[in-house]
């Protein structure tokens, strides 16, 4: 594979994503716990951006390996500038920080930047450092320059180190992936055999290794990772697979169903299906407070998922749809702990008592990938390209207390939404939309009569990774068309808002 080192830049795990784009694995591992993965013999070698400069005291090196590997290496932003101190150049910090878009201007022919430059050898790229080039190191020259980094693309090319000032990673630097691309597959030479196909094959063959004639479990929760989980071990090991559902009654209209139907009649997947709407809603009377909702929804799903498992006789496997971004370890820039904003519960986590073994074939992957294994399956699009749903569900979107009589509100309300959403072609363009069912009432008027009744908000963001969000630029009459049909058709509801936050400051989710 390709190896990047982090040295804890926020978008790390793009390069990785690119150079998989590529057709080219790759992985991720902090710069200085590498030694293992350098002793596996990358094929080539990619140092990222960071957050330090290299004259702070005890500011991250590469391991001295990497330059040692006889592989291709390219740094990028504070990777260049480490390689750059590391191979004899000279780097100096404490410059303004330069940010935002620049021209680059090609200097030089390089197989690095095959495909890039217009008729003037210019090329927009994204700039972000603080840190500038003074002298390059022995053995380099300058391939590219921008006005205020004559050095911003340098290389040897007989070593094939190259460093470049900007981040080819990121969206803004719109030719950034053929430079990923020429780096994996011209100069390192990898053939780009990475793909859905290739990867659901190999992941079978892993699945029956690992599991034997053992059984597994897998909690479904109807989101993607845990689907496309279940039937892709369904496929490697047919019945030795049982599913759970642990249905709390705060899913949407209709989508409870719909993962019965999918996987029980359609998919012919042992299922068991929890109905546990009453527990969870007989747990939840009086309680408002968010934590404590929270807290309340993964202990009884853990109750019930514990009980229904007990029903497979025997299980010794437990999967879970764990994907790469968890898996990553990230170099924290503060080493602190982070505070907690919101305690996530994900569906199908290992209660801690459980001692199972973990079959977990999408450790691999991104979420974009799994959707396309997903599709490579033959799970229905509806499935796939779903937005992501909170574990917790409908319960923090109802802010306060929660009653049965709230949830079939806010269901109706929701359902509109997303029906329109559907009709006006945007739920492919929308990360996350939905409605929240607000504690509050208003005052009305409908036809004579005086109204006093529940707000409703509507949410929509885009977003790559949920860390981050803007909300949804919706046209007025669209919005307005919403907001009349969800007062006019749902009993409870008089008035509707539009939420314009973006996160941060706000969260996507209300609670
Ligand atoms: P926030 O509200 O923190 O949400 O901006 C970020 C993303 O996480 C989802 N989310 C959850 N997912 N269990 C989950 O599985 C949870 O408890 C939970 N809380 C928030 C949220 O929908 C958004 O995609």
């Amino acid at each position: 594979p390709v190896l990047v080192l982090d040295f804890g830049s926020q978008v790390t795990q793009l390069i990785a994503r690119r150079v998989r784009e590529a057709g080219v694995y790759c992985e991720i591992v902090p710069y200085n716990k590498a030694d293992a993965a350098l002793a596996e013999k990358p094929r080539a070698i990619i140092l990222s951006g960071g957050p330090c400069s290299v004259h702070e005291d005890g500011s991250p090196r590469a391991p001295q390996a990497v330059f040692e590997a006889g592989v291709p290496v390219l740094g990028i932003c504070y990777g260049e500038m480490t390689m750059c101190e590391q191979l004899g150049g000279k780097v100096e910090g404490g410059h303004a920080r330069e940010f935002g878009r620049a021209d680059i201007l090609l200097q030089k022919s390089s197989p690095l930047l095959e495909g890039l430059g217009d008729d003037l050898g210019r090329e927009p790229v994204w700039m972000s450092h603080g840190d500038k080039i003074v002298a390059i190191p022995p053995g380099f020259v300058v391939v590219a320059s921008s006005e205020h980094s004559p050095n911003a693309v340098i290389a040897n090319e007989e070593k094939r180190f190259y460093g470049v000032q900007f981040h080819p990673e990121v969206v803004h630097t719109p030719r950034g992936s053929q430079l990923l691309k020429n780096f994996v597959t011209k100069i390192a030479g990898i053939e780009p055999t990475w793909n859905m196909h290739a990867f659901k094959e190999r992941a079978i063959a892993r699945i029956r290794e690992q599991v034997g004639t053992g059984r597994v479990i897998c909690g479904l929760s109807g989101g993607v990772d845990s689907s496309v989980a279940a039937v892709l071990i369904h496929e490697a090991i047919g019945d030795q697979l049982t599913c759970i559902f642990v249905d709390t009654g705060l899913m949407r209209a209709g989508e409870a169903d719909e993962v019965v139907n999918l996987f029980r009649n359609h998919y012919n997947i042992p299922l068991l299906h929890a109905e546990a709407a009453d527990l969870f809603l007989g747990e939840l009377e009086g309680v408002s407070d968010p934590e404590k909702k929270r807290k309340i929804i993964g202990k009884a799903f853990i109750d019930v998922f514990d009980y229904e498992a007990a029903k497979v006789g025997g299980a010794e496997f437990l999967a879970q749809g764990t994907l790469y971004p968890d898996v990553i370890e990230s170099v924290s820039a503060t080493g602190g702990p982070s505070v907690t904003i919101k305690s996530h519960h994900n569906v199908g986590g290992l209660p801690a008592h459980m001692k199972m073994k973990l079959v977990e074939p999408l450790r691999e992957l991104f979420k974009d990938e799994v959707r396309a294994l997903g599709r490579e399956l033959g799970l229905p699009e509806s499935f796939v390209g779903r937005h992501p749903f909170p574990g917790p569900g409908l319960a923090i979107r109802l802010p306060g207390e929660i009653t049965g009589e709230k949830l079939e509100i806010l269901r109706k309300a929701d359902t509109i939404y997303l029906e329109e959403i559907r009709k006006a072609g945007l739920y492919d363009k929308i990360w996350q939309a939905f409605a929240v069912l607000l504690p509050v009432k208003t005052v009305g008027v409908m036809g004579d009569g005086r109204t006093y009744d529940h707000v409703c908000a509507l949410r929509a963001v885009t977003s790559s990774d949920g860390m981050t969000a803007d909300y949804y630029p919706f046209e007025h009459s669209f919005l307005a068309r919403v907001s009349t049909r969800i007062v006019n058709e749902v009993k409870g509801i008089n008035r509707v808002v539009y939420d314009i936050t973006s996160k941060p400051p706000g969260t996507i989710e209300w609670e």
